[in-house]
């Protein structure tokens, strides 16, 4: 029979305590959260990103009508170092229609008729004269959407740009580049974003995309990884460094994850979503090692080097205290300047920052991690560093890994755990017993493999363990975050989504009523469980939110009948009989998917609450009653 979750008194919860994780990993970034709807933009791709993939990849060449001239991919003189190629166009004879380029997006580029979008090029003429360009974006069948002509002036590469309007909507559009006059003229960094984005910052992420993550009321972000962070190799680490400035100027390099990640959606943009969030940065640096320091033995390319040399160690430990000075240091320091002249002097008042990702506990890493955790402690030693275990629940990694954190005394010690739903039913006392005196805990990567209510459910059983114990585990997070159709890397995620749908799992409606609905203090023995079913299928927990002053109660039934919950909030002066009940509720194999994106999806009603009262929880249910204290 089931017992009440008896804690012997209330407990602070860490206002911290759910966030979310974003990595580049199932396109993520690219062709998914950063707007840029040209695949390709700068012409880098290669054979290293992916086999196959070369600087053309996602463009079609174009001689349309007996346009005569051709097409090549240079490198000479280009636009900027880190960019080195750029596609030439020599143009012979453009009869009525001219020669160019057309880009197929990610997918197809989704267009909204009545939306503005934000085109962009560079370019140069090298004839005698400007180079005219027509562009155009076009539906499937060739249909012209919107069009504008630009001039290309002769001489050194400048940026050109246009608003286009599509007169129709088109899930799979493409944009067109025409040189329609004789000569030769050099292109690069062609681009096309909505006006739309998030917040409408220029170079910004996708509204509805970035939406769902908003609902979620992350409290943290954590970025750019797991495995990305550390890459697969020295030449392979997430350098932050090469991700700010001008897009144009950034380094895009490989993704671990297969694919090719142009870092357009970089640190500054990660810094201004947390902002944009009201949720704290919580920035992944690599420990000095990359991968596992495994050997790398699913790389593609590169050198195969695991860790920094010693020898380059200050430097590579002074990149990362720079990246602190980026975050938090005046704008007339030298890397709060690079952020101030990005458009935001005012610091972005970093406070976690995460070293490594699941290594193992080697003396390479030891010997790292310490260098680095010393320096971040000297220089700004009230940040709060998080360190890394092996991947958990357990394992020689896990266990030496959180006794080297303890032994150095590491605030945060990310612990990392993909299990299946019974795992995490019968594990809901895990961190009851966490030693509350030693390194405390960031849930950084946690799921119950798959996207079932019943998996769903799984985790909000778990969840509640995690509000009970929200003086030890500080933070967490579930992990991955988004996934893109087809391009999918990794099962379950939470989020779903193509070019124009979002589909918010069942596991995404259990970390919004959580993340919704925090406390600030865990309230004990408010809710008795119901003692008629297993223990493992019934879990509760109230909260107190100082900050609104409500009271919270979270049920979960996570078996098949209908399972009664008593509620005593007599310890409270009083609770407003107008409450709010939000149940989310289904069969227990329920799942949303693009066909049934909303077969799962929380319900809120009014409820009258009382001082005690008996609520009878539906099968397979989340129940979320939040009062007001008188
Ligand atoms: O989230 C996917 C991967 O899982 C992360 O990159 C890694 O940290 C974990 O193994």
């Amino acid at each position: 029979p089931a017992v009440a979750q008896k804690v012997a008194a209330n407990k602070p919860i860490s206002p911290d305590l759910f966030g979310i994780f974003i990595e580049d990993i199932n396109y993520t970034a690219d062709g998914g959260l950063y707007a840029e709807l040209v695949q390709n933009r700068s012409f880098e791709y290669s054979p290293s990103d992916r086999g196959g993939w070369h600087p053309l990849t996602s463009w079609d060449y174009l001689h349309e009508g007996y346009a005569m001239g051709s097409l090549s991919v240079e490198s000479a003189a280009p636009l900027h170092a880190n960019n080195p190629h750029y596609v030439q166009l020599r143009v012979e004879n453009p009869f009525q229609k001219g020669l160019g380029i057309k880009n197929s997006g990610f997918d197809g580029i989704a267009l909204k008729a009545g939306e503005k979008y934000d085109f962009s090029l560079w370019a140069r003429s090298k004839g005698g004269a400007a180079m005219p360009l027509l562009v155009q974006l076009r539906d499937a069948k060739g249909a012209v959407l919107a069009e504008t002509t630009l001039s290309a002036k002769v001489g050194e590469w400048q940026q050109y740009r246009a608003t286009l309007a599509p007169n129709a909507s088109a899930p799979d559009a493409s944009l067109v580049v025409l040189a329609t006059g004789k000569g030769v003229v050099d292109l690069d960094m062609i681009s096309l974003f909505p006006q739309k984005t998030f917040r409408n910052h220029p170079n910004g992420l996708r509204a509805d995309l970035t939406q769902a993550l908003a609902d979620l009321k992350p409290r943290f972000v954590r970025f750019p990884g797991g495995c990305l962070a550390h890459g697969d190799g020295l030449d392979n680490l997430y350098d932050w460094k090469k991700t700010i400035g001008p897009v144009e100027q950034r380094v895009a390099q490989r993704n671990i994850w297969g694919y090719h990640q142009t870092a357009g959606l970089g640190y500054f943009e990660y810094f201004q979503l947390c902002e944009d969030l009201g949720a704290r940065a919580l920035p992944v640096v690599a420990a000095g090692v990359s991968c596992q320091n495994s050997g790398g033995s699913w790389r593609i390319g590169g050198t195969g080097q695991q860790c920094v040399p010693l020898a380059d160690m200050a430097a590579y430990t002074q990149d990362i205290l720079d990246l602190i000075e980026y975050a938090n240091g005046p704008a007339t320091s030298t890397w709060g300047a690079k952020r101030a002249a990005a458009g935001h002097p005012a610091p972005f008042n970093l406070h976690y920052i995460g070293i490594g990702n699941e290594d193992k506990q080697t003396p390479e890493f030891r010997e790292r991690f310490q260098l680095i955790y010393d320096a971040v402690r000297t220089k700004y030693p009230n940040i709060e560093v998080i360190g890394t275990v092996g991947p958990a629940p357990k394992g020689e990694d896990f266990e030496q890994g959180w006794a080297f954190a303890n032994q150095l005394n590491v605030p945060l010690v990310d612990e990392h755990y993909y299990e299946n739903p019974e795992w995490f039913l019968a594990n809901n006392r895990r961190y009851d017993s966490y030693d509350r005196s030693k390194s405390k805990v960031y849930l950084g990567e946690y799921a119950s493999r798959g996207n079932t209510l019943f998996n769903a459910l799984a985790e909000a059983a778990y969840m509640t363990s995690l509000e009970r114990n929200g003086d030890v585990v500080r933070l967490a997070s579930y992990a991955p975050l988004l996934a893109k159709e087809n391009h999918t890397q990794w099962n379950p995620d939470l989020i779903y989504f193509n070019n124009s749908t979002v589909v918010p799992t069942a596991n995404y409606y259990v970390q919004a009523l959580f993340g919704q609905n925090t406390g600030t203090e865990y309230c004990a023995n408010v809710v008795t469980l119901p003692t008629t079913v297993a223990a493992d299928t019934v879990a509760a927990s109230c909260v107190r939110d100082a900050r609104s002053g409500d009271i919270i109660v979270k049920l979960v039934n996570v078996g098949g009948s209908a399972q009664s919950f008593t509620v005593d909030l007599s310890r409270f002066k009083g609770v407003n009989s107008a409450a709010t009940l939000i149940t989310f509720a289904g069969p227990k194999t329920a799942k949303n998917t693009f066909a049934t994106p909303q077969a799962v999806q929380p319900k809120t009603t009014a409820y009258k609450a009382s001082r005690n009262f008996t609520y009878t929880a539906a099968p397979y249910s989340l129940t979320v009653i939040r009062m007001r204290a008188k």
